[in-house]
Formats: structure tokens, C-alpha cells, sequence
């Protein structure tokens, strides 16, 4: 699968880790940045990922802030992005049973490396439940077209 990954400068640590989890699962990843420890705008970066999601140039994304809220923020302003902010598995694992998310949010300054790796594996790991969760998608999509 082929994921675009982008970070601002509170998650450039976590970021190259996860980099190298997404490789042992065999995902081509396309590094969007930032790439050092200066400080820099979260919009910039969210932006760069949840767009290229958004029309499809990349499957999935993983985005990181310190909180994980303002990447949030910025991902969910894109048609086709459900980006799921996931500080701890349950919510990793359900939203993507139950939302399809395709956009996974973390925060660095909140989960420390181990979590974030496992969260990252369970995501990766979790398939779309389907059924009435599809009904629930489309409704999505219905008021994405209204609002946009
Ligand atoms: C940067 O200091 C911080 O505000 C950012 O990483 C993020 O937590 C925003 O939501």
C-alpha cells in the first residue's frame, strides 16, 4: 500500500520510527516532512498528506503533532479523508472496524514510541468492517457534498 506520512517538528522523532514499521510491512512510503527539529506549522504538513489522500495519489496517511489535534483538525477539511486521531489501540482498532479511517493521527508529546508502534501495527492490521458501517460512510460522503 502506498502511504504518505508528514510530521511537524514535535513529531519528527516518532515520525522515523514509524517510517520504518510501515517498510517491514512491505508499504511504500512517501515522506512528506519535516524533516529536522525546527519549528514549523502543523497546516503546512497536514495539508501535504490529507491532500494527497484526499484524491487518491496516496491509499493511507499517518500524520503527527504533538497533541495530534491540530493535524486532525486540518485532515478532516479534505473530501474523502477520515482521519482518526488515536492515542491508544481501542480507537486505533475500531476506527478502522467501524470508520474506515484512512488518515491515522498521532501524538507524540502523548503516547510515547512503544505505544505509537503498536497503535501503528494494530491500524495496519485491522481491516474495514463493511456492513452498516458502509451505510454510515456514505451519510458521510452525502454531507461532504452538501458542505464542500
Ligand atoms: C506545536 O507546539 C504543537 O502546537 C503542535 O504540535 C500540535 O500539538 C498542535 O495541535
Amino acid at each position: 500500500m502506498l502511504f504518505a506520512i508528514a510530521c511537524d517538528h514535535a513529531g519528527y522523532l516518532l515520525k522515523k520510527e514509524i517510517i520504518e514499521i510501515l517498510q517491514q510491512h512491505g508499504h511504500e512510503v512517501i515522506d512528506l516532512g519535516t524533516h529536522s527539529y525546527e519549528s514549523v506549522d502543523y497546516p503546512d504538513y497536514g495539508e501535504k498528506v490529507a491532500s494527497l489522500v484526499s484524491i487518491g495519489k496516496a491509499e493511507r496517511g499517518i500524520l503527527i503533532c504533538g497533541t495530534g489535534i491540530g493535524m486532525s483538525i486540518v485532515a478532516n477539511k479534505f473530501r474523502n479523508v477520515r482521519a482518526s486521531l488515536c492515542n491508544e489501540l481501542f480507537t486505533a482498532k475500531m476506527s478502522r472496524l467501524h470508520n474506515d479511517a484512512n488518515i491515522l493521527v498521532l501524538g507524540s508529546r502523548v503516547v510515547g514510541i512503544d505505544l505509537a508502534k503498536e497503535i501503528v501495527t494494530t491500524w495496519l492490521n485491522t481491516p474495514f468492517e463493511g456492513e452498516r458501517h458502509c451505510i454510515r460512510l456514505k451519510k458521510i460522503f452525502d454531507i461532504e457534498k452538501r458542505v464542500f
